[in-house]
């Protein structure tokens, strides 16, 4: 079975990437979080600073785009083949409203003879493989045997599916039943993504679909961030590991963004995450919430390693 990082906008950037690798290696790809290209055909400094390859030694990683207009894409694709990556990944699940407004993401999902034309003219042109990160549709998953067919026509190098339509957004759960069914439905390599938390979790996907052997995890991975070396049937996170990823997480933010209030902005996005892994954490997590500079912050986090034992899986209840 391999494993993939989930790309997350705004919270799996190269930073995250580096250290998560440095600490817990054994991912398989980190997938990272998509990019916009647009007309003028530039990449901006922000998005070199998260795609260029040394910013992400190492390890796999694939890029992601967000785009709607073929030429775009495969503009953005030739730079990224040039730069060494051997997958770039298209995104049709962004369920965002601005971004399926546009058409774009799994608004792209709601025209199936405009996402065949896109695909028509992407695999007539890219010189490397594309692969496609996929709702089941938009509104409803009886949408799906239609854009299989579509896939199935072209070399996808690998379809993930993530098994909810656009408006379950993340809330509802996964529709695991249109998943197996749309796993009839295709030939092509194919990943399973969509709530994952726990090694045991992947064991039993594994063996209700013992014909998926990747899966790919984003939530789960930030909440336990050696999700995947358990599920590999390594040993769980420790303590000094854990405060170690930390600490150069936010050294490094501290660093690259010069300021203290949204280094803090960024950890505590990652604390609503990594927080589940601890039991009691409740009180300096308040004080965590509350804080706006380094003095304060770092005197809650030292409380949570201090004080709060380390659970075995992370808790989602
Ligand atoms: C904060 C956040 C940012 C995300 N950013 C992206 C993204 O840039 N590209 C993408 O394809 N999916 C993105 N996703 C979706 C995840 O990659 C993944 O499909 C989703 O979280 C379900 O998997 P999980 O249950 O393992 O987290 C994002 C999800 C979240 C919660």
């Amino acid at each position: 079975m391999e494993y993939y990082f989930a790309p997350m906008e705004g919270v799996t950037g190269a930073i995250y990437r580096t250290a998560h690798h440095r600490y817990f290696p054994g991912v398989d790809k980190y997938y990272m979080p998509f990019l916009t290209p647009t007309r003028d055909h530039v990449f901006t400094p922000r998005e070199l600073r998260n795609i260029l390859p040394e910013h992400n030694r190492g390890f796999r990683a694939v890029p992601q785009l967000l785009v709607k207009n073929p030429e775009d894409f495969c503009w953005a694709a030739q730079e990224l083949y040039a730069m060494g990556y051997d997958e770039v990944n298209l995104n049709l699940g962004c369920p965002s409203g601005t971004v399926t407004a546009k058409g774009k993401g799994a608004g792209m999902l709601a025209d199936p003879e405009g996402l065949e034309r896109f695909l028509e003219e992407v695999f007539a042109h890219a010189e490397g493989a594309v692969s496609i990160k996929t709702r089941l549709g938009m509104e409803s998953p009886e949408e799906f045997p239609r854009l299989l067919e579509i896939f199935g026509k072209y070399p996808i190098s690998l379809l993930i599916i993530h098994p909810r339509v656009r408006k379950d957004f993340y809330r509802e759960p996964v529709r695991m039943e249109a998943f197996e069914q749309a796993l009839a439905g295709y030939s092509g390599p194919l990943c399973y993504n969509g709530g994952l938390v726990t090694a045991e979790g992947c064991a039993r996907l594994r063996s209700r679909f013992p014909q998926v052997d990747r899966v790919m995890m984003g939530q789960g991975m930030l909440a336990d961030p050696a999700l995947v070396r358990k599920a590999k049937g390594g040993p769980g996170a420790d303590r000094e590991t854990l405060r170690a990823f930390h600490d150069e997480l936010y050294h490094t933010y501290l660093e690259v963004f010069g300021s203290q209030k949204n280094t803090v902005y960024h950890m505590k996005e990652l604390w609503g995450y990594l927080s589940r892994l601890f039991a009691g954490a409740e009180k300096p997590l308040k004080q965590l919430r509350k804080a706006s500079d380094s003095a304060a912050y770092e005197g809650a986090v030292n409380q949570i390693f201090r004080e709060c034992p380390l659970l075995e899986d992370a808790d989602w209840t």
